[in-house]
């Protein structure tokens, strides 16, 4: 069979270091067959998923699973952020090769936390903490005064930046202190940003499209779609597109929900918002603009990913890698509509946006998974992921 790919551009297998497939437990929401097709619709040939599953991947049994799960019905590469709860449980699961141990820190949980590092110390382990960082104190302090209030703006003042930049001023330092890799997620002001620069050696840093791109006025036009966590900023406290090249990578935080849970109020409805089918369109468009270079897709969404979380053969194009590519065309335009997502979830606050540049082909170890928009069979893999310095 014979690949005609004149006229494209060809990238290394794109990685989304953070994904919610939502299974065991939420399949109704997604899983792990609807998730890894709209992955390989979005352009990339791995993910890695994230532990808030029902139960939650926080034992090496559940951890189990769901590598069995994905084998089953994933048809592009996998890696998994293991959820941390019980002590006793990190040694099983660091024989399985976690990505990442995932944990939500704020103060209340920094007594926890603490323990999850000298755990992984004594085991002679540098698998990376990536940590959603929100301060629950602030949060609550916040709440009291405007929690109820029937207005999408409210929710997200109820989660200030200040929230964010305490929690992320605790993580470096137990950071710096362990001296062990620590992975914040989804960092969404220019000011977190600033407040990790002294501690580089041991911290790597994500953004999400949403918090790039969007501002809490897109709360206004798409209320409960727009909500995430944590919430979009105001254009004075967020991030943008001059921030890219000192931010380590791109994460879609692809969390998809039903569409009658994102009608509930306010309050009610699930944080999250769904990805994988936008973000490569909207940052090729930011390519054909002049905006963006394309060097900084690989970099953001494929060898960042590989090298912070340590994916072995893939990220790269060279030899002795996967034969993982993604194909894009950078004349391609249209209009981003949610009910052309292989998701389940069929919103997006991206809804309407004219894009220029999309992925065409997306090859997992020399396997074509998706071709011109139609995604096909495929089997994707476990990645069980080694960080250099752990072992070997
Ligand atoms: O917006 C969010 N949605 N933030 C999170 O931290 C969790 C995620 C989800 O699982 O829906
Ligand atoms: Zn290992
Ligand atoms: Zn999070
Ligand atoms: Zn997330």
């Amino acid at each position: 069979e014979r690949i005609d790919l004149r006229g494209y551009h060809v990238l290394p297998g794109l990685i989304d270091a953070h994904v919610h497939f939502r299974d065991p437990g939420l399949e109704y929401k997604e899983d792990f067959r609807t998730g890894s097709m709209a992955a390989a619709h979005g352009g990339f040939s791995t993910v890695i998923d994230m532990p808030n599953t029902l139960p939650p991947t926080d034992t090496a049994s559940e951890f189990k699973r769901k590598i069995q799960i994905g084998e089953r019905k994933s048809i592009v590469d996998f890696g998994l952020h293991a959820g941390y709860s019980d002590p006793s449980e990190v040694e099983g699961i660091l024989r399985l090769d976690p990505a990442s141990f995932k944990v939500f820190m704020d103060s209340l949980t920094l007594d926890k936390v603490d323990v999850l590092f000298r755990r992984l110390r004594d085991l002679g382990s540098m698998v990376p903490i990536t940590l959603h960082c929100e301060n629950r104190e602030i949060i609550m302090h916040y709440c009291e005064n405007i929690g109820g209030v029937e207005d999408p703006y409210a929710y997200s003042m109820a989660r200030p930046p200040l929230a964010e930049e305490v929690s992320i001023a605790e993580a470096t330092a137990l950071a710096y202190h362990y001296r062990h890799p620590v992975h914040i997620c989804h960092l969404s002001t220019g000011r977190a940003l600033r407040l990790i620069e002294p501690f580089r050696e041991y911290v790597t840093c994500e953004v999400t499209p949403h918090h790039l791109l969007l501002d809490s006025g897109y709360l206004r036009r798409f209320g409960n779609l727009a909500k995430t966590n944590p919430p979009l900023r105001s254009a004075g406290s967020g991030l943008s597109v001059g921030d890219l090249p000192d931010i380590d990578i791109i994460g879609t935080d692809h969390a998809p929900h039903t569409l009658p849970e994102k009608k509930r109020g306010v309050w009610e409805a699930p944080p999250g918002i769904p990805n994988l089918e936008v973000v490569l369109r909207v940052l090729l468009t930011l390519v054909s603009e002049g905006r963006m270079n394309i060097s900084t897709i690989r970099r953001m969404l494929a060898e960042g990913p590989a090298r912070i979380f340590g994916l072995g053969s893939k990220g790269f194009i060279r030899e002795g890698m996967d034969a993982d590519f993604t194909v894009v065309d950078l004349r391609r335009e249209g209009e981003i509509r949610a009910d052309e997502f292989y998701s389940r979830a069929h919103y997006t606050p991206f809804e309407g946006f004219r894009y220029r540049g999309d992925a065409v082909m997306t090859i997992v170890r020399g396997a074509v998974v998706m071709d011109d928009g139609e995604v096909l069979e495929g089997r994707g893999r476990y990645i069980a992921c080694h960080n250099q310095k752990e072992h070997d």
